[in-house]
C-alpha cells in the first residue's frame, strides 16, 4: 500500500515535514535540556506538566527519557502507575510476564525463557519490538525501566524509523517503495513449550497507522524473516548498512538505577552485558503497548 501524501517523499507536505523532522532531529532526548525527572508516585505538583512534556518528545523525536527523584520501594508498582498516568493501557505481555503489564528482563540463561535473546546478556541488533505481531496488535510503544544497571555493557541504542524513511527517500525512492508494498516480508510461524504459537505473517516495512502517522516493522535478523522478492531482500540489506551509516541519528543510552525510556516503538539495539556476581543482576522493566502515549491533563 503506497503511504500518504505527507510521507510520499516528494509532495510539499512531505517537504515540510521533513524540514520539521529534522529540525527536531538536532535536539537530544537525552540531553540536559529536554531530561525529564519525576517523582516515583506522581505527586508533585511539576510532574502533570513534565508528562504533558515527556508525551510531546515522543511524539516529535521518538523516545524520551526520564529519571525518578528517588528509588521507590516497588519499582514495579510505580512504573505500572507512570504507563496509566500516560494512558498505556492496552499491554501486549506475550506469553513470559511477570506482573500485570511488564515483563522483568534479566540474564536467565539456561531456564525455558533464557532461549530468548532478550532473556539472555547477548546483544540484540536493531529491531521494532513486535515486528511478528498479529497486525491487529501492531505495538505502538515499547518502553523500559532501569531497576539495576549490568557491571558493564548492555547500552541500548535507539534510531527513529522517520529518519530512516528520510534517509533511504535521500538514497533511493525505489527503497521505500520495495519497502512499503503489502506483504513484503513474511515473519514464519514459530511454536514452543512456552506457549508462542502463531502462524505465517506478513507485514510491510513502513505502512501508516490509522490515525495517519507513519509505522514501522523491521529487524536485522534476517533468518526471522523471508522477503517478498530479491529486489525487496537487497532493499532491506541496503536498510541495515544505511542504518549504520546514520550513527549521527543514533542516540546511545546506558540506563541507571531509576532511569527509562518511553518510546514510539523506534528501531532499537541492545548491547551485550555482564553481570557481577557480588552486584544485583541486570535488571529492566519493559512495558509494550498498543497505544502511543498521551497525557489528558
Ligand atoms: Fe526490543
Amino acid at each position: 500500500m503506497a503511504l500518504p501524501e505527507k510521507y510520499d517523499g516528494k509532495s510539499s507536505d512531505y517537504r515540510a515535514w521533513r524540514t520539521q523532522r529534522l529540525k527536531s532531529a538536532e535536539r537530544s532526548p537525552g540531553s540536559a535540556a529536554q531530561s525529564i525527572t519525576l517523582t516515583p508516585e506522581l505527586k508533585h505538583e511539576q510532574d502533570p506538566a513534565s508528562l504533558h512534556k515527556l508525551c510531546e518528545i515522543v511524539r516529535e523525536q521518538g523516545y524520551a527519557l526520564y529519571q525518578w527523584s528517588e528509588q521507590p520501594e516497588n519499582a514495579t508498582t510505580n512504573v505500572e502507575q507512570l504507563h496509566r498516568a500516560i494512558s498505556l493501557t492496552q499491554h501486549d505481555r506475550g506469553v513470559v510476564s511477570d506482573s500485570a503489564s511488564l515483563s522483568l528482563l534479566k540474564d536467565l540463561s539456561g531456564t525455558a525463557r533464557g532461549k530468548y535473546i532478550p532473556y539472555t546478556s547477548q546483544a540484540m541488533g536493531w529491531h521494532t519490538d513486535g515486528y511478528y505481531n498479529d497486525p491487529k496488535k501492531t505495538l505502538r510503544c515499547f518502553a523500559l525501566h532501569c531497576i539495576h544497571p549490568a557491571a558493564t555493557g548492555g547500552s541500548l541504542s535507539l534510531l527513529d524509523y522517520e529518519l530512516l524513511l528520510i534517509s533511504l527517500y535521500d538514497e533511493d525512492p525505489d527503497l521505500v517503495l520495495l519497502l512499503s508494498q503489502n506483504h513484503c516480508m513474511k515473519l514464519p510461524a514459530n511454536k514452543d513449550d512456552l506457549g508462542h504459537d502463531r502462524p505465517d505473517r506478513y507485514a510491510s516495512v513502513f505502512f501508516n497507522h490509522a490515525d495517519g502517522s507513519l509505522g514501522s516493522r523491521f529487524t536485522t535478523r534476517s533468518k526471522n524473516i523471508s522477503w517478498i522478492s530479491p529486489d525487496t531482500r537487497a532493499a532491506a540489506e541496503r536498510v541495515n548498512e544505511i542504518i549504520a551509516s546514520n550513527s549521527h541519528w543514533q542516540h546511545n543510552i546506558r540506563l541507571t538505577a531509576g532511569q527509562g525510556v518511553i518510546t514510539r516503538n523506534i528501531l532499537h539495539r541492545r548491547e551485550a552485558f555482564s553481570d557481577d556476581k557480588k552486584l544485583p543482576q541486570r535488571q529492566m522493566l519493559r512495558g509494550r503497548y498498543l497505544q502511543t502515549p498521551q497525557y489528558a491533563n
